[in-house]
């Protein structure tokens, strides 16, 4: 395990979040819909990745304040106090369990004791695919070999077969890449396409050995976020000076070529693991589309974010005193100059649960969830799963 705080303020804190979080939350888009709402199949759900899904993990790191969103105002359109999310609400996973009929996110770190029967959540802020992308997060091996260890916990209480079950009904959800790529700029500040389209190889490459050993582990169901318009975000526009609409092209770029590689490989695990199905939820496009139109989904601020400083609020929110904060997080796109507010996220995340428009394919979340998993009768040998890229 991680070093864990273990101020008893802050589990007490714990406490009242998992009292509060088990209250029913109305929303629009969660809510009064029947017809979004899971059946009443018990299916866990395992998150991976990166801060855009965190719900407090690094809470329990020994990072900098960087690398933590434990302050107020996040939390604040929300939560009681700050839990860690990097967000004034919920994240796209928090509304994903609320459409699974699961409670909110608990950090997996979180001292305690946990019912894995419904899944965990591994995502930490800045983690990368690569250990060299951060080496102080959980970088994708550490939450793969977390999540091995609550398997095999299942397997000891559950019993073989049961666990089994559970694993291969259960959805695996995942945001990674952004900070392999964000990390790649700031060492080569202008790469050219043949070292972008070999660093992509690498964390796709590296990407797709965590997903044969989930799927190896018996896991069937994925759902991958793709990167975002990393080069859009109003940090990036900030730092590099922009003005208006225009984004940083080469993280535009990196972000495309890692997406679109991403779906190439995803065809070729289905051809090749039996079993395995997934969804891509297209969160390049679709918060791409959200900050060009904002108006068509209710918003009208997204060139400047709720939260932070400097001319877009870019950095710094909660972090220093002179920080700016707006009145209505749910106007703005963003909350901070990287992450988006709850409202966006409510409409990111109705986009990866009920499909039907371009953002989700080749099926939505919903549907992935409503398939009957096949639990497989023989361990497929290392052989059949390799493959070339
Ligand atoms: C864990 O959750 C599952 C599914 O909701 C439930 O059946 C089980 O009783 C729970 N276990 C404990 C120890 O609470
Ligand atoms: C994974 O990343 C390492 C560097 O961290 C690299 O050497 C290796 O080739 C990558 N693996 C794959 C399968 O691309
Ligand atoms: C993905 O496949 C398409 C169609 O075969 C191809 O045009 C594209 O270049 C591939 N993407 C990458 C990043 O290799
Ligand atoms: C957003 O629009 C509403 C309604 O038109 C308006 O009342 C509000 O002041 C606007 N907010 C910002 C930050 O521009
Ligand atoms: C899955 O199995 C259940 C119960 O066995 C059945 O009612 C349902 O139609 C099946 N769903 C699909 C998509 O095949």
């Amino acid at each position: 395990m991680e070093p864990a705080a273990t101020s008893s303020i802050r589990s007490l804190l714990y406490i009242m979040l998992l009292l509060y979080s088990s209250l029913p939350i109305a929303t629009a888009t969660s809510q009064g819909d029947e017809s979004r709402q899971a059946n009443n199949k018990h299916v866990a759900v395992f998150v991976f990745g990166d801060s855009l899904f965190d719900p407090g993990n690094n809470n329990y790191l020994y990072v900098s304040i960087e690398g933590k969103a434990n302050f107020t105002p996040y939390g604040e359109s929300l939560f009681e106090y700050p839990t860690g999310r990097f967000c004034d609400g919920r994240t796209v996973p928090d509304f994903a369990a609320t459409y699974l009929n699961l409670p909110l996110w608990e950090p997996y770190l979180q001292p305690g004791s946990h019912n894995f029967s419904k899944g965990a959540n591994f995502a930490s802020a800045g983690a990368g695919v690569l250990e060299e992308s951060s080496p102080d997060r959980l970088y994708s091996q550490k939450q793969l070999k977390y999540f091995k260890e609550v398997a095999n916990l299942l397997k000891q209480q559950l019993g073989d077969a049961e666990a089994k079950k559970i694993l291969a009904d259960a959805i695996y959800l995942s945001s990674f890449g952004g900070v392999d790529y964000m990390t790649f700029i700031r060492s080569i500040s202008n790469p050219t396409e043949l070292q972008q389209r070999e660093h992509v190889n690498k964390v796709i490459g590296n990407f797709t050995d965590v997903i044969k050993e989930i799927y190896e582990m018996g896991g069937r169901k994925f759902a991958f976020q793709n990167v975002g318009p990393l080069g859009c975000t109003l940090r990036m526009k900030q730092e590099y000076d922009l003005s208006g609409g225009a984004c940083v092209e080469v993280l535009q770029e990196i972000a495309s070529l890692h997406n679109s590689l991403l779906s190439n490989v995803t065809t070729k695990l289905q051809s090749q693991l039996s079993g395995f199905d997934y969804v891509i939820f297209d969160f390049f496009n679709s918060l791409k589309d959200m900050i060009n139109y904002p108006t068509k989904y209710g918003f009208n601020v997204s060139e400047i974010a709720c939260c932070g400083i400097g001319s877009r609020r870019g950095f710094e929110c909660g972090r220093v005193k002179q920080y700016e904060l707006c009145s209505g997080p749910n106007e703005y796109v963003f909350f901070d100059g990287g992450h988006q507010s709850e409202h966006a996220n409510s409409i990111l995340s109705n986009f990866l649960w009920n499909g039907g428009s371009d953002f989700t394919w080749p099926i939505s979340m919903k549907q992935l969830y409503e398939l009957n998993s096949t639990i497989p009768i023989e361990i497929l040998s290392k052989d059949k799963l390799l493959f070339s890229m």
